[in-house]
């Protein structure tokens, strides 16, 4: 055959498929979200997040300095609270001697260049199991905002390097902004979650912190799965309201979303490749249904390509074994 074209020369040779990779994959791009709980020497295992633990304070030091160790050096902490300090006002989310900004102090004191993402909402703290302040089976958006400005104000006096509002109320990003400047915290930087989607694939991750809805949903203030161009609607937004990092999640389901945000908006681009992204191909492995490593660094490969270049995943730790 007379064929000029022919893709396949470069792709001959592991070198010369080296050569020609678009997209790599380092340590560097990996944002490790951590579960952490009361107690000492605890470390308990999510049942749905096969290898995914829950860490007491103490036992959380240790998990990162295996991860710096790894070369991962950036954490997005998530806490799970007993019943007993929940509320509807979420107050226990900016309780100085609460267990979360405790644990903001111990990391930031024993590892002072770690950057530490918090989560800025309410639903762990919350005993309705919402982001935001519930009345009469509504979501109060203006009156959250004063709860997520106090958390947020709390969180950068503990040490927090980014902020992360993933309630999804409107507004949010610039009124945070406004009480963290008005606090001194012009250099706390915040990750808005922009376009956060009501998902099936959190399931896991309200099973580890015991953070699922008393009723409802959260569609009133999560976006729909079917739109794309309210994403544009949510990122704008955030980005004339100062937000540094704008987010897609989940990730894998939302790959035409990260695309769109990367080449419509000139700030770094994240995704969160969610709980049950990480369930799936772990349950699968497993089974033996798939080869769980490769079908690990294919997901994150995917997302990176699609124009995240920040990835908030749960295998953080397992990549960087590899890479
Ligand atoms: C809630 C929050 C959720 C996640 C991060 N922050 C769940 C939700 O919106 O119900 C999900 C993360 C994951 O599934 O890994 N503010």
């Amino acid at each position: 055959m007379n064929l000029i074209r022919r893709p396949r020369r470069n792709r001959q040779s592991a070198v010369i498929r080296d050569m020609v990779q678009e997209t790599r994959l380092s340590v560097t791009d990996f944002i490790l979200p951590i579960f952490i709980t009361e107690g000492q020497n605890v470390r308990s295992e999510v049942v749905s997040m096969p290898g995914i633990h829950r860490y007491s304070l103490d036992l959380l030091l240790e998990e990162i300095q295996e991860c710096v160790d790894l070369g991962v050096k950036s954490f997005d902490l998530f806490p799970n609270l007993s019943d007993a300090k929940k509320d509807k006002y979420a107050t226990e989310s900016y309780n100085p001697d609460g267990l979360y900004l405790q644990a903001i102090r111990t990391i930031k004191n024993r590892f002072p260049d770690v950057v530490i993402m918090t989560d800025v909402a309410m639903d762990p703290y919350s005993s309705d199991g919402h982001d935001g302040i519930v009345e009469d089976g509504k979501i109060l958006n203006d009156a959250t905002l004063d709860v997520l400005g106090k958390m947020a104000l709390a969180q950068a006096q503990a040490g927090a390097t980014i902020v992360g509002p993933s309630d999804m109320m409107d507004g949010r990003v610039g009124y945070i902004r406004q009480v963290l400047d008005e606090g001194g915290f012009h250099d706390v930087a915040i990750m808005s979650y922009a376009a956060k989607y009501a998902s099936a694939f959190y399931g896991p991750f309200r099973d580890a912190l015991n953070s699922a809805p008393k009723f409802g949903d959260k569609k009133t203030y999560q976006m729909n799965p079917a739109n794309s161009r309210e994403a544009l609607i949510e990122a704008q937004l955030d980005y004339e309201e100062g937000a540094d990092f704008l987010m897609v999640k989940p990730a894998l389901a939302y790959l035409d979303i990260i695309k769109l945000l990367n080449d419509n908006f000139h700030l770094p681009i994240a995704a969160y490749n969610v709980s049950g992204e990480y369930a799936m191909i772990k349950a699968a492995a497993q089974n033996g249904w798939l080869d769980g490593e490769r079908a690990m660094m294919e997901s994150l490969m995917a997302i990176k390509r699609a124009g995240a270049n920040v990835i908030l995943t749960y295998f953080a730790k397992e990549a960087a074994r590899l890479l």
